[in-house]
């Protein structure tokens, strides 16, 4: 084994597009989990100066839009610009939410609904806890669709193929 020096892992995490604001301002995630099931409570690292937290703070809730390969342009671009400067309105198509303010990412493979909890404040990110008020799939989805991205290399991932189900080691199901 070498070390490893650097803060950001060889690890793929799935992308998030974060929705703020009833006049959308999509913003990219790749600091993403989930940390409770019932209710589901998801978090974000995010940077205190990113416009999205901002209007976190003021609405008090954020759609978490999970991308495909027909919106990786368009999420990609989303985290390139700051909302501060730029209208990023136009980057996607939007569909009302319906127990939050924010808007959802129409054809998003899994969009979720969450108001926000609480904060843990870092050096230089902030996690933001949300509960997850209602979630949307589309139809006939599945884990190989989404994509995953990895902070040390920057790039893009689709997942690979299943290759076991949990409990397979215990000769399950
Ligand atoms: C692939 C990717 C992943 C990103 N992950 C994060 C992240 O986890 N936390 C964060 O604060 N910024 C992250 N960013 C940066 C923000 O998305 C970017 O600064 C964005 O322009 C912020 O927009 P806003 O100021 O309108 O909120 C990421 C950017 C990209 C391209």
């Amino acid at each position: 084994m070498i070390e490893w020096n650097r803060s950001q892992y060889p690890v793929p995490y799935p992308l998030v597009v974060v929705v703020s604001g009833s006049k959308p301002n999509p913003s990219t995630y790749i600091f993403f989990g989930q940390f409770n099931e019932h209710p589901p409570v998801i978090g974000i690292g995010i940077k205190e100066k990113r416009h999205t937290y901002k209007i976190i703070r003021e609405t008090g809730d954020f759609s978490v839009n999970f991308v495909d390969t027909s919106l990786l342009k368009a999420a990609d671009a989303a985290g390139m610009v700051s909302g501060r400067r730029h209208d990023k309105s136009s980057f996607f198509r939007w569909e009302p939410s319906s127990s939050i303010i924010s808007p959802r990412i129409a054809s998003s493979p899994l969009s979720l609904e969450a108001v926000y909890i609480e904060e843990v404040r870092f050096t230089d990110h902030i996690l933001v806890l949300g509960e997850v008020k209602k979630a949307w799939v589309r139809e006939g989805i599945r884990p190989q669709d989404f994509i995953l991205s990895s902070y040390s290399t920057m790039e893009y991932l689709s997942p690979g193929a299943s290759i076991e189900k949990w409990g397979f080691s215990r000769g399950e199901p």
